[in-house]
C-alpha cells in the first residue's frame, strides 16, 4: 500500500465520524472543537453537525493518526501544528494547553472544483462589469493585490483571476502552503518549508522569492504576503515583473498599502519611509477588497487604483473605480458593486491587444475623454 492508500484506510477507520464530510465536496471546512462538538462550513455557512467521536481517547487517536500523515509529531514543544493531508487538505491542530479545553482540529478541504470566475459572478461575489475590468487589468500587466479578512475569499479570487493571464507567460507561484491551482502550462510552484524538530532546513518565502527572480519569471504570484517578503515583491513589481499578484490581510485599500509598508520595514532593509512609501505607491496599481458578511456571503466590496502620493500630504492617493452602492428597497441584496464613474488610470493608454478586451460594459471606464 502506498501512503495514500494507508491514509484512506486510516480515514475510513479513525475518522469515520467525519468521513461523510470529508467526502462531501460542498463542505469546505471541518472544525472539531471537542470529541462531541463538530462544525462544518458548507456554502459559506457554519453548521453544527450531529457527528461525534465515541470518546476523547478515540478522538485523540484520530488526531495523532492525522498528524502522522502530515509528517509532524506531537510534542510539548510544538502545540500548534500545521500540516497537509495526502489528499491536499490543510490541517491545523492546537493542543492543550494552548487550546484550553483540549485538542482542537480544523481541516480545510482541498476541493478540486476551483471556483471559477463565472461561478463567482453566479454567487454574487463579483459583477460582470467588474470581472471584465479585472480581466483587462490582469492582461495589461497591472500589479494587483487582493485584500480582505480571514476566509473572505482572497485566494479563491486570485485563483480565478489567474485564468486571465495570457498564455505563454512564465509564472512563478510562491506560497506558504500550496493552495493556488493555476491552469496555465508554464507555472512553477514553490512552497516554503518549516524547519525540522532540530530547527534545520527552514526555507522561507523570502528565500523562495530571491530564488524565483533567478528563474526568469514573467510574473510572480505570492499566495499571501505577510512579512518581510513585501519588500522583495515591491521591488520586483517596480522592476520589470509587471502583472505580479498576491493577497494580503487588510480591511481596505489604504490599510493594504499601510500594511505593505509595515511588512517591508520588517525586512531589515534600510530605506527612509518616504522612499519606501513612493516605492509602494509606484509598485501597486490595482487593489481589490474582499468582504465576508456574517451570513458567509463573500463579495468584492471595492476596486481601487493607486494614483501615487499626494504632493502636499505625502499620503497615498487612490482612485475608487468600483464601490458598493445601495440597492433599491426590496432588492435581493442590500448593496451591489457598481462603477463609481471614475475612469481607470489606464484610460487612453491601452495597447491594441488590450483595447480588444474592452467591451460594451467597460468602454466608459477605459475610453479617454
Ligand atoms: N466568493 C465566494 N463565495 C463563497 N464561498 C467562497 C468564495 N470564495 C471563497 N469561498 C470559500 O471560502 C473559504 C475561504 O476561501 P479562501 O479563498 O481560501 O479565503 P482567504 O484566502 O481569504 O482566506 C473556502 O472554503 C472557499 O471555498
Ligand atoms: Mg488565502
Amino acid at each position: 500500500m502506498d501512503q495514500k492508500q494507508i491514509y484512506q484506510a486510516t480515514v475510513a477507520h479513525y475518522l469515520s465520524p467525519i468521513r461523510e464530510y470529508l467526502e462531501d465536496v460542498t463542505v469546505s471546512e471541518i472544525m472539531i472543537n471537542h470529541a462531541d462538538e463538530i462544525f462544518i462550513e458548507r456554502d459559506g455557512s457554519l453548521v453544527k453537525t450531529p457527528a461525534r467521536f465515541a470518546d476523547i481517547e478515540s478522538y485523540e487517536i484520530a488526531v495523532n493518526n492525522v498528524l502522522q500523515f502530515t509528517g509532524k509529531s506531537v510534542s510539548d514543544e510544538n502545540p500548534l501544528i500545521d500540516g497537509r493531508l495526502p489528499d491536499g487538505s490543510r490541517v491545523h491542530v492546537a493542543l492543550h494547553p494552548c487550546a484550553r479545553l483540549g485538542t482542537v482540529m480544523s481541516i480545510r478541504k482541498y476541493n478540486k472544483s476551483v471556483l471559477d470566475i463565472d461561478w463567482l459572478v453566479e454567487l454574487g461575489t463579483a459583477t460582470d462589469e467588474a470581472v471584465e475590468y479585472l480581466k483587462i487589468a490582469v492582461a495589461s500587466e497591472r500589479n494587483m493585490l487582493v485584500a480582505g479578512g480571514t476566509s473572505s475569499g482572497k485566494t479563491s479570487l486570485l485563483n480565478a483571476l489567474s485564468t486571465f493571464i495570457p498564455k505563454g507567460q512564465r509564472i512563478v507561484v510562491i506560497e506558504d502552503s500550496a493552495e493556488l491551482q493555476l491552469q496555465q502550462d508554464h507555472v512553477i510552484s514553490m512552497e516554503s518549508r518549516a524547519s525540522d524538530r532540530y530547527g534545520r532546513g527552514h526555507v522561507g518565502i523570502r528565500e523562495l522569492f530571491r530564488s524565483s527572480l533567478r528563474l526568469r519569471p514573467d510574473r510572480i504570484i505570492i499566495g499571501e504576503v505577510r512579512g518581510g517578503e513585501a519588500i522583495d515583491m515591491i521591488q520586483a513589481m517596480t522592476s520589470g515583473h509587471g502583472g505580479s499578484m498576491g493577497t494580503l490581510h487588510a480591511d481596505n485599500p489604504f490599510d493594504a498599502l499601510a500594511r505593505l509598508e509595515t511588512m517591508a520595514l520588517m525586512s531589515k532593509v534600510e530605506l527612509p519611509i518616504t522612499a519606501l512609501r513612493s516605492q509602494v505607491a509606484s509598485a501597486l496599481d490595482v487593489l481589490v477588497q474582499m468582504n465576508r458578511s456574517l451570513s458567509g456571503h463573500r463579495i468584492i466590496s471595492q476596486i481601487a487604483e493607486v494614483e501615487g502620493l499626494d504632493d502636499a500630504t505625502g499620503r497615498y492617493k487612490i482612485r475608487d473605480i468600483f464601490t458598493l452602492k445601495r440597492n433599491p428597497a426590496g432588492s435581493e441584496r442590500r448593496t451591489s458593486l457598481a462603477w463609481t464613474g471614475q475612469k481607470s488610470l489606464q484610460a487612453g493608454h491601452l495597447n491594441e491587444d488590450e483595447e480588444g478586451l474592452v467591451t460594451e460594459k467597460t468602454r466608459r471606464i477605459f475610453e479617454s475623454d
